[in-house]
């Protein structure tokens, strides 16, 4: 089968997904799948790129983006799965056909829905969540709705719509300040914690609102979870299968440099470790893992998600949320667990576009 891997994108996370699609095209079973890398540029153009991992990989020393002025187009032909290709000036040419697009994207404008809407307009299949699952799952706020929905455990919080912090910002910061220190203080749509500030006394909290807002006007205030991180896999299940459930991974911020997971400690230094399988009481793994599971078919959630949650013991389990395009790069948990529990990187690579291709 040919493969269109689309990665970059508009949002915040576009290195993030150059770093993910660098993994993946150095995975992927190259005698399986013939492989159309597609990049999409931070102002929003479509390029074919070369089929190279190492101007892509995210490091301390270089942030990658997507280059390249051939413009790539899937053609909105129902029924024909092809991607056009336009270059500027000449009439259009086709480059191939693509049986399955695997939308390496994370945040908005990608792992949100809207190219998931773009792909089932063109009948063509493709890796991951549907147009709902995709959006809500990108919404935190709207996440704990289905989730609490679903008698799962969430945190206390607060929603700031924007029109409500224009209206009345004193109002917004007393409903805030009642969730007590800390807080977290984040975009209610991005990911790789960008835009997200920890908050210890209620003085900083419009600060941090105000940086919330340059990532997104909806912003979500959440009671910060005593705990450890841990994360848990999942994948659909082939055909009326259930959900699979990985092996649980533990990450563990070290050094005096990062109050929280941020995207330095994700992305740039190594002071986040990752452990798997975590250590934690047998049935307290699998109860992660039935409940990760559920929140997966809560959700609506198809091919993949990697669920984040707070354990404690004692307390017990808070959900913190689903990803339904979790980070594939070289520190990035959803690949390891997998490993962990028996499925190595190609593998994973290979069921994913099964699964899409079923
Ligand atoms: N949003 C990042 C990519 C993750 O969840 O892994
Ligand atoms: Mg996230």
């Amino acid at each position: 089968p040919v493969v269109a891997i689309v990665f970059g994108g508009r949002s915040s996370e576009h290195a993030v997904s150059c770093s993910t699609a660098a993994s993946v095209l150095r995975a992927i079973d190259r005698d399986r799948f013939d492989v159309v890398p597609i990049g999409i540029a931070q102002d929003g153009r479509w390029v074919l790129v070369a089929d190279d991992p190492e101007p892509l990989q995210l490091t301390a020393d270089h942030t990658p983006s997507v280059q390249g002025d051939t413009t790539a187009l899937l053609s909105a032909d129902p029924g024909a799965r092809e991607v056009m290709v336009f270059a500027p000036n000449e009439p259009p040419r086709r480059l191939t056909t693509v049986d399955v697009v695997l939308p390496l994207l994370h945040g908005p404008f990608g792992e949100d829905g809207t190219l998931q809407g773009l792909l089932e307009l063109a009948d063509t299949r493709y890796v991951g969540s549907g147009v709902a699952a995709s959006a809500v799952m990108m919404d935190k706020a709207l996440m704990k709705v289905v989730f609490s929905a679903a008698g799962l455990p969430v945190g206390p919080h607060v929603v700031i719509a924007d029109k409500e912090w224009r209206r009345d910002k004193a109002a917004c910061l007393d409903s805030a300040a009642s969730l007590g220190m800390p807080v977290f203080v984040k975009p209610a749509r991005a990911g790789s914690s960008v835009g997200v500030v920890k908050v210890d006394q209620p003085a900083d909290l419009e600060q941090a609102i105000e940086t919330a807002r340059e990532s997104d006007p909806k912003v979500l205030v959440e009671a910060a979870i005593a705990g450890r991180e841990v994360e848990c896999g999942v994948l659909e299940g082939h055909g009326s299968d259930p959900a699979r459930a990985s092996k649980i991974g533990e990450i563990t911020v070290t050094g005096d440099r990062h109050t929280f997971y941020d995207f330095e400690a994700k992305y740039l230094d190594s002071d986040a470790q990752l452990t798997c399988p975590a250590d934690l009481p047998g049935e307290v793994a699998e109860e992660i893992r039935r409940l990760s599971v559920k929140a997966f078919e809560a959700a609506g959630c198809e091919g993949l998600s990697r669920v984040d949650w707070f354990y404690e013991a004692g307390t017990g389990l808070m959900l913190n949320e689903i990803n339904t395009m979790p980070g594939f790069t070289p520190s990035s948990m959803f690949p390891r667990v997998w490993a962990e529990s028996g499925l190595d990187y190609p593998s994973l690579i290979t069921e994913l576009i099964e699964l899409a291709l079923e």
